[in-house]
């Protein structure tokens, strides 16, 4: 099984969780119509729906929370965070924002005109969505091993040049505002880039003259893997990897409530002064005051502490490891995961697990909601459903249909990882029992939050 990296820290407040009987979570599966997004979560034991604002906060952030200064303009709390993103990110402005999507969002508005291309590896919900509405079509241009569960290559994040240079020959580099990079890779599985990648994909958007934004959400974990996999980076810190990750970029957005350590907040940071006022001019419409963004002072205290201990070498080795271990057990048991084990989360291959269902029985959906049933335990499906539908109405084929078990950081004990396992497990022998499932209610976007579902009756 390998090592494990114990926990660099000790328990000082603790929130207890009870597992409710059987019954009581066959009625609440029902009453969600299925969908784990809709479940309460007094109902649930072991929550992996995600790894988004569900981190534990440490105690110089909440005491952080106590020097929060609410002023309407010019919070101190502000130039922490600018200091801190300087610091660590090296990035001169920053704008903050209510969390990733806030930052998406402006990034979108500012750059993207009407017919433009955002090529980027592997579509994220959010990101495409934000492209979308401001007239941009996305490019999927990461490499081919990123669909395939199965290949075990170290950065599956990579982006393939020659798709990235085919888009500027087809549709010109004018047509495009930037290549949207993610480090790590959320729905490829949590797959790092390499900084030989980054480096390449900088020097072919420069001849052309396009820029690079970095989706920095999970970047230190990115960095961790470039630490361990890369040749030349086992003896750099991690703070050395990240600000070297981020000279190749122009800016970033980021959901700071994944590597920055905190429950809310987020932000867009760059280098070029007239993007920054532009941003500026926008985030007074949808966030805030650009000294505050939709965030309190004090989360912004909380979150310029958090960026500088998310660099601290235990605290990233633990996150990764403590993830790595709950993957080894499942796949020394034979279950299909996807490999190798990424930064963030363990994820099922619904196809294998359930090769009964075909992708339109929605087997990722169908996986999370008896996983729940099992062992009170909450995924969340990323397959047919998170993809939705494309211009015509048609369902998008994902090749990925997974169920992500999410690790939050610095909440769960490995025995609690083994809870998970022990359900995956059993439920991967009984998988012929697992029936499919199908919509009684579709929203028309981002779907997977509030759509509903019923088994589908079998024979
Ligand atoms: N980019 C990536 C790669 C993400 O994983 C997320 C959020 C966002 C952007 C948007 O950030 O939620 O702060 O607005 N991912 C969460 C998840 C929701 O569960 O994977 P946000």
């Amino acid at each position: 099984m390998g090592h494990v990296v114990a926990e660099p820290f000790r328990i000082k407040s603790v929130e207890p969780v009870r597992k409710i009987s059987a019954e009581a979570r066959r009625a609440a599966l029902e009453a969600a119509g299925y969908n784990t997004f809709l479940l309460r979560s007094e109902d649930v034991y072991i929550d992996l729906l995600t790894d988004s604002g569900t981190t534990a906060m440490s105690d110089r952030q909440w005491a952080g929370l106590l020097l929060g200064d609410e002023a309407y303009a010019g919070s101190r709390n502000f130039y922490h965070l600018e200091e801190a993103v300087r610091d660590v990110y090296g990035f001169r402005h920053v704008v903050p924002t209510h969390q990733g999507r806030g930052a998406e969002n402006i990034l979108s508005r500012i750059l993207i005109e009407p017919g433009d291309f955002i090529p980027g590896n592997m579509y994220f919900t959010t990101t495409r969505l934000h492209q979308e509405l401001n007239g941009g079509t996305f490019r999927d241009v990461i490499v081919d091993e990123a669909h395939d569960s199965q290949c075990d290559a170290p950065f599956k994040g990579n982006v393939d040049l020659g798709k990235l240079q085919a888009l500027v020959d087809e549709v010109g580099a004018d047509r495009i505002p930037y290549i949207c990079l993610a480090v790590t890779v959320n729905l490829a599985g949590g797959q790092p880039v390499s900084m030989a990648n980054l480096r390449d994909v900088k020097a072919l958007a420069a001849r052309h003259g396009i820029r690079v934004f970095f989706d920095a959400t999970r970047c230190v974990e990115n960095a961790y893997f470039i630490q361990k996999r890369e040749e030349g980076y086992a003896g750099r810190t991690i703070a050395e990897i990240l600000r070297e990750m981020m000279s190749y970029a122009d800016g970033c957005t980021m959901s700071g409530k994944k590597d920055c350590l905190v429950n809310i907040g987020g932000f867009l940071a760059m280098n070029d002064e007239s993007l920054y006022v532009k941003a500026c001019e926008w985030v007074v419409v949808f966030e805030g005051m650009p000294s505050y963004g939709g965030l309190a002072g004090r989360d912004m205290e909380a979150m310029a502490i958090g960026i500088r201990e998310s660099v601290d070498q235990d605290t990233i080795a633990y996150r990764v490891e403590q993830v790595r271990y709950l993957g080894d057990r499942l796949i020394e048991a034979g279950v299909p995961v996807v490999r190798p084990i990424g930064g963030h989360a363990v994820f099922l291959d619904a196809l294998r697990f359930l090769p009964h269902l075909s992708q339109d029985e929605f087997p990722a959906q169908a996986l999370a909601a008896r996983l729940y049933l099992d062992a009170g335990v909450r995924a969340m499906e990323r397959g047919i459903i998170s993809a939705g539908r494309d211009a015509n109405g048609a369902n998008r084929h994902p090749k990925l249909e997974l169920v992500r078990l999410t690790i939050p950081r610095r909440v769960y004990t490995y025995a609690h990882m083994d809870v998970v396992a022990d359900s995956v497990i059993r439920l991967y022998e009984d998988r012929a029992s697992i029936p499919g499932l199908r919509f009684t209610y579709e929203p028309p976007v981002l779907r997977f939050f509030t759509s509903r579902f019923e088994p589908v009756p079998r024979g």
